[in-house]
């Protein structure tokens, strides 16, 4: 049942911003095991990016033009720390002057510290397969406190650990290119402790500061939905998809910051006696929901899911960012409508109480998504490939349509 079409309102204070990654849009980072993977033709390669390392101050021009009023980044850790121990002091300049410049286009400032590329050093070592990443991370994210702490309004650890852990140690999709369920649970595990020995280490600085991570959140549906499997699989998926890391970090955690882009129906077969698990993320069913929209990537994207997402985040008694939700469109047609309905299920979420404060969308810019290289094209403004040009899409006019109270 569709709602009669209302203007989106949402309250006082209400973040609207885009989100991007350093890797992903900086360009030239050539320090990390991202770069590294890509001269060895394991991944495409990333080469300049969008080079917003140079033209930030115009990405950031347009998104104030387009109406946001915060903006999320990464900062690249391998430029700030590109030897063990060792801090390059240009660079930190550098994100000083990003950090000002957002400021001065009126955009409330999220900081990730860690969004998937790692400094080659790191990953040389064992990356979060080992402990000792946990130290090392703690110790940067004490040295960016005490060296730009002063420019970043909301803080993001990492950036969905365990998407990243099972790209990168399960399916062997991205660095470091493993197939190893117990790696896998390692990882996350240690990205735990990383997470909860960083948030310390910022506040014995920075007591202050408001601390969050960006988790993958997805909706679960059984594909049966009356079949008893199918409910057991969504409930596992449940508790350990999205429930069981910001179970583990609860006690250090000032706001839940979720990337929502998934609505999964999940079932459970047993073929010919033989156990196996089926995992249909990507079929439909036949009574499949009409709202359902389906990105150039495939993904099935389910607004009303990120209502339900964010009411079951209720019970943690946070206030909730949706650091990421966004779609690949290239033609720039289902894009209005995906913004517009997601929010409007914010709007409704708030309504039923979930303390949402804000929303960013993925991405401002079309940019290098990872394995998929520079295929799916996520931006509210699109890049000419050859010269970089910016050209902002009709869909970004859906952000001024949204009222926030005075
Ligand atoms: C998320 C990542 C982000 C981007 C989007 C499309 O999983 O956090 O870097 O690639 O997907």
């Amino acid at each position: 049942m569709t709602e009669p079409e209302t203007k989106i309102v949402l309250p006082k204070g209400f973040l609207i911003g885009a989100a991007t990654s350093a890797h992903q849009v900086e360009g030239n980072n050539t320090n990390n095991d991202w770069w590294h993977a890509e001269q060895a033709g394991k991944v495409p390669k990333s080469g300049q990016a969008t080079d917003h390392y140079h033209k930030y101050e115009e990405d950031f021009t347009i998104a104030q033009d387009i109406g946001l009023n915060a903006f999320r980044i990464s900062i690249a850790w391998s430029r700030i720390e590109p030897q063990e121990g060792q801090w390059d002091n240009q660079e930190v300049e550098h994100y000083r002057k990003v950090l000002q410049s957002m400021k001065a286009h009126g955009l409330t400032r999220m900081v990730t510290l860690w969004h998937f590329a790692m400094p080659q050093w790191l990953a040389d070592k064992g990356g979060f397969e080992s402990s000792h990443a946990i130290e090392a991370f703690a110790r940067y994210a004490a040295f960016v406190a005490q060296n730009l702490g002063d420019e970043i309004d909301l803080w993001c650890t990492v950036n969905e650990p365990e998407l990243y852990a099972g790209m990168g140690y399960n399916k062997g999709k991205w660095p470091p290119f493993k197939h190893s369920v117990f790696g896998t649970l390692v990882v996350i595990k240690n990205i735990i402790q990383a997470h909860k020995k960083a948030y310390k280490a910022i506040k014995q600085v920075r007591p202050e500061a408001k601390i969050g991570v960006a988790k993958n959140s997805v909706y679960y549906e059984p594909y049966r939905r009356n079949n008893i499997l199918d409910q057991i699989i969504v409930w596992v998926s449940n508790t350990f998809g999205n429930h069981y890391f910001l179970e583990r970090i609860v006690h250090e955690l000032d706001f839940i910051g979720i990337n929502y882009y998934f609505y999964n129906l999940m079932s459970f077969s047993l073929p010919d006696g033989v156990r196996e698990m089926n995992f249909n993320f990507l079929k439909n069913r036949p009574e499949d929901k009409p709202e359902v929209m389906r990105s150039d990537m495939g993904w099935r994207t389910y607004p009303k899911g990120l209502y339900h997402v964010l009411l079951d985040l209720k019970k943690f008694n946070k206030p909730i960012y949706i650091t990421e939700n966004g779609i690949a469109n290239a033609r720039d047609d289902m894009r209005k409508d995906f913004i517009r309905e997601h929010l409007r299920w914010v709007a409704r979420a708030i309504r039923g109480g979930a303390d949402v404060r804000g929303y960013f969308y993925w991405s401002l810019i079309d940019n290098y998504e990872w394995a998929d290289g520079y295929g799916p094209l996520f931006g509210l403004v699109e890049i000419n490939r050859e010269t970089l040009e910016r050209k902002v899409r009709p869909s970004a006019e859906v952000i001024k349509e949204i009222e926030i109270q005075k």
